[in-house]
C-alpha cells in the first residue's frame, strides 16, 4: 500500500545503559529527523518484551533498564511533545500481530537470520534455542508495521530484520488485501558510525567487554577512557609517522569531528584531512589527538549529561511520559489492527452484515 503519511518507528532493547555507539549510530539521527519537521508521526519504542527474549530469566534487569533508557533518550533530545516514547510489552496489539505473521513465515526462513545466528553463538543458551528468541524478527515485523513505519533509523545489524518486515509486508497484501506499508530502512551516514569500536579498539562497544563511553559517564570517567584508548602501536615518538587503520582515535573523530571543531579547538588545521596527514607523516602526537577529541567529546556530552541531570529529579515525570506515550501508541495499534483483522477476515462481531449473511445461510424458509 501506498504510505499517506510519513511516520518513523525505532527502538531499542533495555539491557543497559546507551553507550556512544548508540549515539553515533543512531540517537544523533533520530533527533534530528524528529526536529527536521518532515514526519508525521514518530514512534520511539523501549523494546523490553524483545529483550526478555533473551534474559527472560533475569527480568529485573529488563525492569531496572526501562527507565535508563528513556533518560538516554530524553537526555539526548528526544522531545516527549514531538515523539511517542512507549514501552512494548504494554501494546498488546503487537503481541496479537505477531502471531498472526508466524503464518508467513518458515522456520528454514527464520533459521537464515544471520544477526539472529550471531546472537546464538554468542549466547550460547543451555537447553536450547528459545522459541521466543528465535522469533523476535516476526515480533520486530509487527513492531514496524503496526505502526506502517515508513522509516526505520536503526544499525547495519538490523538490516535482516527490514528485509524479512518487507517480505512479510508483501505476502500478507498479497493474501489478505492492502493494508501494510513496506518500509524503509535509514543506515548510519559513514563507516564509522555504522561500527564505532570501544576504547580497546577491537571490537564493537559492548558492556561485557568493559570497552563502553556511555552517555551517562561523568566529564571525569570520559577523560580518563579517552585517555587510555588504543592508538597506533607503532608511534613511539612524536616524530614517527602515524597508521590510522585501527587506530581507534581516528575512527572516533571520523564519527563526531565536524570542520567547525577545528576553528574552536584546533586552528592549526582546516579539517580532519589535514590533520590526519600530518599524523600520517608524523610530528604529531597522541596526546594532542586525545586532547582534541576529548573536547569535541565534551562540547557534544555537556550538554547531554545537564539535561539528564535535570530529568534524573524528574523520574515520576518520566514514568509519565511513557505512560502517555504507550497510550498514543496503543491508539495507532488499534486502529492498524482493526483493519489487520478485516481484512483477515476475522473481525466477526464488528461486521454486522456478516451475522445477517450467516443468519439467511442457516434460514430454512
Ligand atoms: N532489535 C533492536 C535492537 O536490538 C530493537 C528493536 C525492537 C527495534 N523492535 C524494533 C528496532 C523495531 C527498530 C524497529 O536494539
Amino acid at each position: 500500500m501506498e504510505p499517506k503519511e510519513k511516520i518513523i518507528l525505532t527502538g531499542d532493547r533495555p539491557t543497559g545503559k546507551l553507550h556512544i555507539g548508540h549515539y553515533v549510530g543512531s540517537l544523533r539521527r533520530r533527533v534530528e529527523l524528529q526536529n527536521s519537521g518532515e514526519y508525521d508521526k514518530i514512534f520511539i519504542m523501549i523494546a523490553d518484551a524483545q529483550a526478555l527474549t533473551d534474559n527472560f530469566d533475569n527480568p529485573d534487569k529488563v525492569r531496572q533498564n526501562i527507565i535508563e533508557v528513556a533518560l538516554d533518550y530524553l537526555s539526548v533530545g528526544i522531545d516527549p511533545t514531538k515523539t511517542h516514547i512507549f514501552v512494548q510489552s504494554a501494546v498488546p496489539e503487537l503481541t496479537e500481530l505477531t502471531f498472526y505473521y508466524m503464518n508467513l513465515v518458515s522456520v528454514q526462513r527464520l533459521q537464515r537470520n544471520p544477526t539472529v545466528k550471531t546472537e546464538l553463538e554468542m549466547r550460547k543458551f543451555d537447553g536450547g534455542t528459545p522459541t521466543g528468541f528465535f522469533c523476535y524478527p516476526i515480533s520486530q515485523a509487527a513492531d514496524i508495521t503496526l505502526f506502517k513505519a515508513t522509516t526505520v533509523p536503526v544499525g547495519e545489524d538490523q538490516k535482516p530484520m527490514l528485509e524479512l518486515t518487507n517480505e512479510i509486508v508483501r505476502r500478507f497484501n498479497h493474501i489478505y488485501g492492502d493494508v501494510l506499508i513496506e518500509p524503509q530502512i535509514l543506515l548510519p551516514g559513514n563507516q564509522a558510525c555504522m561500527r564505532l569500536p570501544g576504547t580497546d579498539g577491537k571490537s564493537k562497544m559492548s558492556k561485557s567487554l568493559g570497552n563502553c563511553i556511555y552517555l551517562s559517564d561523568s566529564a571525569k570517567e570520559l577523560k580518563k577512557k579517552v585517555n587510555s584508548m588504543f592508538t597506533d602501536p607503532l608511534h613511539l615518538r612524536i616524530e614517527d609517522p602515524g597508521h590510522l587503520e585501527g587506530n581507534t582515535v581516528f575512527t572516533y573523530l571520523d564519527a563526531f569531528c565536524e570542520d567547525a571543531d577545528f576553528e574552536q579547538f584546533m586552528p592549526e588545521y582546516k579539517n580532519l584531512d589535514e590533520m590526519k596527514a600530518h599524523y600520517t607523516r608524523g610530528g604529531l602526537g597522541d596526546g594532542t589527538c586525545k586532547k582534541f577529541l576529548l573536547n569535541i567529546l565534551n562540547s557534544r556530552f555537556e550538554p547531554i549529561r545537564e539535561r539528564r541531570a535535570m530529568w534524573e529529579q524528574r523520574i515520576p515525570e518520566v514514568y509519565e511520559i511513557l505512560r502517555q506515550g504507550t497510550e498514543a501508541a496503543r491508539e495507532q495499534g488499534r486502529r492498524t489492527l482493526g483493519e489487520v483483522r478485516h481484512a483477515m477476515r476475522i473481525d466477526y462481531f464488528e461486521d454486522s452484515s456478516f451475522i445477517e449473511e450467516q443468519s439467511q445461510r442457516f434460514s430454512k424458509n
